[in-house]
This record gives structure tokens, C-alpha cells and sequence, in this order.
């Protein structure tokens, strides 16, 4: 079963400059809690236990958050403030965290390579916690929905969205045969394509599930579009070999990587879940 769960986590939030010079994008709060919560909440609501966080410089704050504030803690016990601090508290008392570094950031593929030191030999998910995905009460997570998914299938599973076309540029895109509603199975994958050079508007977002052998396909992938390396390019490796699903989830996705995205998000979290 899946245990794991990993982070990529030592990008350099470009985009957020400057609030990012110094602080993770990882850390940015939507309303009051950091992006990376909120993916941690959703991995253990899929069942996972184990977090590995791969970071970089300058991105310690990940690991003091999920952890005790011995100083912090003192000075509000016994007050009703203690309330605040109880969710996270619950996260890691239910979950294990493990780091590693990222010394150059080469790519998201290569982050996910970087990470092979914390999960070994088995399946695991991975979450990009800029990615925030949101359900309604109740409904399974966009991570419960995959794990599900892999029980059946017990091959990588990619979520997809529908996309405008104007926007295909800045996702891996995929194309494939439906074989159940929602699911389709991989044939081709882009990354980052010319509008015309599409082979659909389903685009990749935040949440994969992978079988281990990516690892020593990452291994073997050559830098691909910008320089880097990229699990679209691994992940078409997998999908011609053997199997590759592509998952259009039941959901809201909000891009928190960017501004227009993240402001989206912060509305739509106050008014569902902190106004009165
Ligand atoms: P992004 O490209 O969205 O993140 O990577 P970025 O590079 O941090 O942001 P911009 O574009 O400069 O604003 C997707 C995810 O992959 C991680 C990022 O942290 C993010 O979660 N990543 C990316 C790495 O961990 N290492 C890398 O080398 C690249």
C-alpha cells in the first residue's frame, strides 16, 4: 500500500519575488495556514503517514513548522489560544516528516529523483503543495480519489484538468484513449506545448502517484524543455513501456504558484471556511 508521500519543495517561487527571497513559497499562508499544511492534510486524508519534504536553501521554516515551539507553546498554554496550534499538533502526532536537499534545482523531475533517498522501492505520491486542491465536505481528496484508483490499477497515475487552450503552455499535456469516465490511459505527453502543438487541453497538475521504476527512468532522462529535467518526459518512458493513467479529478484546483491564483484561493478558503 502507499505510504508515502513526497514533497518537491526546493523550487525558487520565482514568480512570488520578493516575498520568496527568504521564505519558502511553500510557507505563503492562504488565509492562516502555509500551502504546505494544507498538502500534508490532504496526503493523511488519502492515508499516508510518511512525509519526505525535499527542500533547498533557505527553506528550514518547513521543518520548524512541523515541529514543537517549545517557547511559543509555554507562552500560550492554558490560554484559549492553545486551539490554534491543535491541527497541527494532530498532523504530527498522526505522521513521520523526513528531508533531504535538493543542492541544484534541476527540474521537478529531478527534485522527484533527489527524493529517492526517503521512499526506496515502493509506491508513493507526490503532492506540489502550490497546487492547493480543495473538495466539498465530505467528498474523498483529490489524493483519497487517486489512491483508490491505484488499488485498482497499481500503475503512475497522473491528475488532469481541462485547461483553456491559451493556457496548454504551462502544463505537461496529455493525450490518450478513455477507458472509463475520468480515466484515460497515456499515449502521448508534452510538456509545456505551443498552443498548436497541443495534443489536448488535459493538463497535468500537482498530484502524481508512482511506481518506483520512475526512479531509475529519471535516472536515464535527459534534460528536457528549459533545462531541466522533467517527469513529463519520464513518465511518457513509463507510458510506452507499460501503463500510465491519466485521472481527471472531482475538485477545485487553484494554481498558488502564481499571484492571480493564489489571491483565488485565499478569497475562496476565507469565505468557506472563516466568515461568519
Ligand atoms: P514550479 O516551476 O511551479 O516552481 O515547480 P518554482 O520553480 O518554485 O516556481 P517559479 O516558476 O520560479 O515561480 C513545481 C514544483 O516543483 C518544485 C517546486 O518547489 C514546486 O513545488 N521544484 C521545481 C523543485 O522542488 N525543484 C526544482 O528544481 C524545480
Amino acid at each position: 500500500m502507499i505510504r508515502k508521500c513526497l514533497f518537491p519543495a526546493a523550487g525558487y517561487g520565482t514568480r512570488f519575488l520578493p516575498a520568496t527571497k527568504s521564505m519558502p513559497k511553500e510557507m505563503l499562508p492562504v488565509v492562516n495556514k502555509p500551502l504546505i499544511q494544507y498538502g500534508v492534510e490532504e496526503a493523511i486524508s488519502a492515508g499516508l503517514i510518511n512525509m519526505a519534504i525535499v527542500t533547498g536553501r533557505g527553506k528550514r521554516s518547513m521543518e520548524d513548522h512541523f515541529d514543537v515551539s517549545y517557547e511559543l507553546e509555554h507562552q500560550i498554554h492554558g490560554t484559549d489560544k492553545e486551539d490554534y496550534l491543535q491541527e497541527i499538533r494532530n498532523i504530527m502526532d498522526s505522521s513521520t516528516f523526513s528531508y533531504t536537499r535538493q543542492v541544484e534545482m534541476k527540474g521537478l523531475g529531478h527534485a522527484i529523483l533527489t527524493g529517492e533517498t526517503l521512499i526506496g522501492d515502493e509506491p508513493f505520491a507526490v503532492i506540489l503543495a502550490d497546487d492547493l486542491c480543495l473538495v466539498d465536505n465530505g467528498d474523498d481528496t483529490v489524493l483519497a480519489q487517486m489512491v483508490k484508483l491505484y488499488r485498482q490499477f497499481r500503475c503512475s497515475i497522473v491528475a488532469v484538468e481541462e485547461v483553456p487552450m491559451d493556457e496548454v503552455h504551462k502544463y505537461g499535456v496529455i493525450d490518450g484513449e478513455m477507458i472509463r469516465d475520468d480515466i484515460y490511459q497515456i499515449n502521448t505527453m508534452v510538456e509545456k506545448p505551443a498552443t498548436e502543438d497541443a495534443p489536448s487541453n488535459l493538463a497535468i497538475i500537482g498530484r502524481y502517484i508512482l511506481t518506483p521504476d520512475i526512479f531509475e527512468i529519471l535516472r536515464n532522462t535527459t534534460p528536457g524543455v528549459g533545462g531541466e529535467i522533467q517527469i513529463t518526459d519520464a513518465l511518457l518512458k513509463q507510458a510506452q513501456d507499460g501503463c500510465v493513467l491519466a485521472y481527471k479529478f472531482k475538485g477545485k484546483r487553484f494554481d498558488c504558484g502564481s499571484i492571480a491564483g493564489f489571491i483565488d484561493a485565499t478569497n475562496y478558503c476565507y469565505k468557506a471556511f472563516y466568515s461568519e
